[in-house]
Order: structure tokens, then C-alpha cells, then sequence
């Protein structure tokens, strides 16, 4: 239940039983043309292996007709078990998903057709939709993935503004930070290009906690990675290189958030091994939840697993002063582009008539 930082974990029927074993990942930019993979392990990217555009966990049962990559993501959310669809008896989408994905397209389609103000909405701006009966899981899904590409761009950062040549869009803190980042510091290694990104995956070792992705065959709380796409034991614990606009506005920080400020992640990149064993779960800064707390540290007792990690922790890099990774913090704070809070667009009602979370406050940096 609530937005953000105000999430509580429910009570009575309404408790989670379960948390999500990886922190949820900002949307901005994504719809960027350039952009070719997506997921902390990369599960979904463009690529011509099913015939229909997109490798993705679908595979050949993903729709025709989907416009691009954001359009293709908003589809796997619907159905989840532990996002949108449920447990199985609870609804039909979920067991449908059980028997095979496609099955729920033409489920979930018709439940929003059945809605007047959507399907009106879809038959006044689709030339090829005529009726309710026309709408496909594909054109609710490019709706999506255009709402998302619209609402989410962001590239007027004092750090944007400063490569188009406003020089005094960056203070001196910020261009020393700047220039550790593609120097001495060597981030633009990884963090590279327009989105600062290089799109590919790299192990950094976080520490390790929650219910983790379990495998088939292998029910140990920990997070593969990318190795649980490739099956290849260099991607072990190995996640996509994030983005980093707006980052600011995003922590947690990593794939599990095990790290609460930029300080203590810029710190984790350039001294893995040391602010691994410092880290202690009051780092995470995790909501409590009673009911979990014993399952949510449990992988850091398996010593054989905790070893495992340890041996793929990368080594060192540069070591930095105070005040330089200081300057790298501020240098991330000029990534930040605030104009039109998303959550200001959380709308009052929706046509299905399902409650909407209130959005108690507006997303604010954190203090560098
Ligand atoms: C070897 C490649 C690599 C280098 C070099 C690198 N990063 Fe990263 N960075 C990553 C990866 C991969 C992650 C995500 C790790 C994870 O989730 O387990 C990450 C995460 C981050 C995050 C957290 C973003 C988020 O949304 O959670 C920040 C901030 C960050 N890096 C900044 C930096 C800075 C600053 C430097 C230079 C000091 C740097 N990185 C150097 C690969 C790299």
C-alpha cells in the first residue's frame, strides 16, 4: 500500500507475504531509441530470436505489433504473480499465465475493452480500432509503453545543459566530479555514452540479502543475475549497468538497494570488498517487516555462498580522497532534470474505478 518511501507492508489479509528480491528500477529515458536492453539481468532487449522483435522471457509467445521496447516491458508486470497477477485460484489471468503466457493477452485485453472510457479512448485515437472488440493486448501495451517514453524523459540536467555549452551550468564541485568520472576515476568505463550506460553487465559484489531469485533447482535466497539468462558462470552476479539520470532521486542504490545513500555506492564501486564486510542491514534501510525478518538476512549464515560472492568481487579501483568522491556525489546531483514530478500526474480516479494510491509527497533529492 502508498507510493515511494511511504509503501507500508500491509496488515491483516492485506500482509505481504513475500518480498520482491530486487529494487525496482527508475523509469526515466528508457523509451530512448538507443536503448536495447532492459531489467537488471537484461531479460527483455531487442533481438530477431522468437521472430516478433524481442527476446524476452515470452520468447515466440509475446504478441505481434508491439511499437518498441517499453511497450514490450509493460506487459511482463500483468503478468507476474508477485505484481500485478496474483495467486493462482485468485483470478483467471493468473491461470491462464500457468497454462501458457499468451493465454492471458486475450484475457487482460478484453478486461480493459470492457471498460467504456478506455475503449473509447482507444477507438478515437487507433485508426484500425473500430470497436471494443478490436482492442489487442498489443495496442494496450504501446498506450503504455507511450505513456511511459512521454512521462519519463529527462535530459535538461545542469550536466546537459553544460555539454550543449552553458559552462556555468556546473559548479566547480560538480566539473571535479565530472571529470574523476570520465578520469581517474574511471566510471565512464562502464557508465558510458549519451545514457550513461554501457548496456552490458558487470558483478560489483553488493552485499546480499532478501529472499534473493530462486532457481528450479536451486532454492538458495541469493541473485544470479545475468547468469540466470546466459547460464554462463561468467555472468555470475553480474547486473546491467544502470542509468544514471536522475539518480539522485532514485535510492536505494543496486539491484537489491543494499546501499541507501550515493555516498555509500560510489564508495561500495571503488572499495567492494572492505564496504561489503562493513555493510550491515541498517545500511539498506529496508522497511521493517516483522513476519520477514528472519528470512530477509538468512543468506548471509551460508558461509559457501557468502565465499562463492566473495571470490567474484571485483578488485579496488582508484583509491579517492573524501573530497574527491564528495565531488563525484555532487557530480551524480547534476544528473538531476526535476521538472514534472511524474507522481503530479497520479490521477484522482481511472475509468476501471480501482482506487488510486494518493501520492503523499513530492520526490525530492536527498541531501548531498
Ligand atoms: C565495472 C563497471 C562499472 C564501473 C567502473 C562503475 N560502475 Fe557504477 N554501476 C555499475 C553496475 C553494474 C551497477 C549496478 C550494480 C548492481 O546492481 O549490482 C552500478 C551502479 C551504480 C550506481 C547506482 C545506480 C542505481 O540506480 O542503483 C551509481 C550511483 C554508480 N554506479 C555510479 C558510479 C560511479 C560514480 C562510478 C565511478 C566511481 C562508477 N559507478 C563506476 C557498473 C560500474
Amino acid at each position: 500500500m502508498g507510493v515511494g518511501t511511504h509503501r507500508t507492508p500491509g496488515t491483516g489479509s492485506d500482509k505481504i507475504k513475500k518480498r520482491v528480491p530486487r529494487n525496482s528500477q527508475a523509469l526515466f529515458n528508457l523509451g530512448a531509441r538507443d536503448i536495447h536492453t532492459l531489467f537488471h539481468d537484461g531479460r527483455l532487449a531487442l533481438g530477431d530470436e522468437y521472430g516478433n522483435g524481442f527476446n524476452s522471457p515470452a520468447e515466440e509467445w509475446l504478441p505481434q505489433g508491439l511499437d518498441n521496447l517499453l511497450a514490450a516491458q509493460a506487459l511482463f508486470p500483468l503478468v507476474a504473480q508477485f505484481e500485478m497477477a496474483g495467486n493462482l485460484a485468485e483470478n483467471d489471468v493468473i491461470g491462464a499465465v500457468h497454462d501458457r503466457i499468451d493465454a492471458a493477452w486475450p484475457i487482460l485485453a478484453a478486461r480493459v475493452a470492457d471498460i467504456p472510457a478506455y475503449a473509447e479512448h482507444f477507438i478515437r485515437e487507433k485508426s484500425h480500432i473500430d470497436s471494443p472488440g478490436d482492442i489487442r493486448i498489443s495496442d494496450i501495451a504501446n498506450a503504455l509503453g507511450a505513456f511511459m517514453n512521454a512521462t519519463w524523459q529527462r535530459i535538461d540536467t545542469p550536466f546537459d545543459l553544460y555539454l550543449r555549452g552553458d559552462k556555468t551550468a556546473l559548479n566547480n564541485t560538480e566539473l571535479r566530479g565530472m571529470r574523476l568520472f570520465y578520469g581517474e576515476a574511471n566510471c565512464a568505463s562502464c557508465h558510458s555514452g549519451m545514457w550513461l550506460s554501457d548496456q552490458s553487465f558487470h558483478a560489483l559484489g553488493l552485499p546480499s540479502f532478501g529472499p534473493g531469485r530462486t532457481r528450479r533447482h536451486n532454492l538458495l535466497a541469493r541473485d544470479l543475475g545475468r547468469l540466470a539468462e546466459t547460464d554462463d558462470i561468467k555472468d555470475a552476479y553480474a547486473f546491467r549497468t544502470p542509468m544514471l539520470r536522475n539518480v539522485a532521486l532514485t535510492a536505494p542504490y543496486g539491484h537489491n538497494g543494499a546501499w541507501a545513500t550515493l555516498e555509500d555506492i560510489i564508495r561500495h564501486h571503488l572499495d567492494p570488498l572492505t564496504m561489503r564486510e562493513a555493510w550491515t542491514p541498517e545500511d539498506a534501510k529496508l522497511p521493517l517487516v516483522p513476519w520477514l525478518q528472519s528470512v530477509d538476512f538468512i543468506i548471509q549464515q551460508d558461509r559457501i555462498e557468502m565465499a562463492r560472492q566473495a571470490a567474484r568481487v571485483p578488485a579496488a579501483g582508484p583509491a579517492l580522497s573524501d573530497a574527491e568522491i564528495q565531488s563525484l556525489v555532487a557530480f551524480m546531483h547534476a544528473l538531476t532534470d526535476e521538472r514534472d514530478d511524474p507522481l503530479s500526474l497520479v490521477p484522482a480516479s481511472v475509468p476501471s474505478g480501482l482506487p488510486v494510491d494518493r501520492v503523499p509527497q513530492q520526490l525530492s533529492a536527498v541531501s548531498p
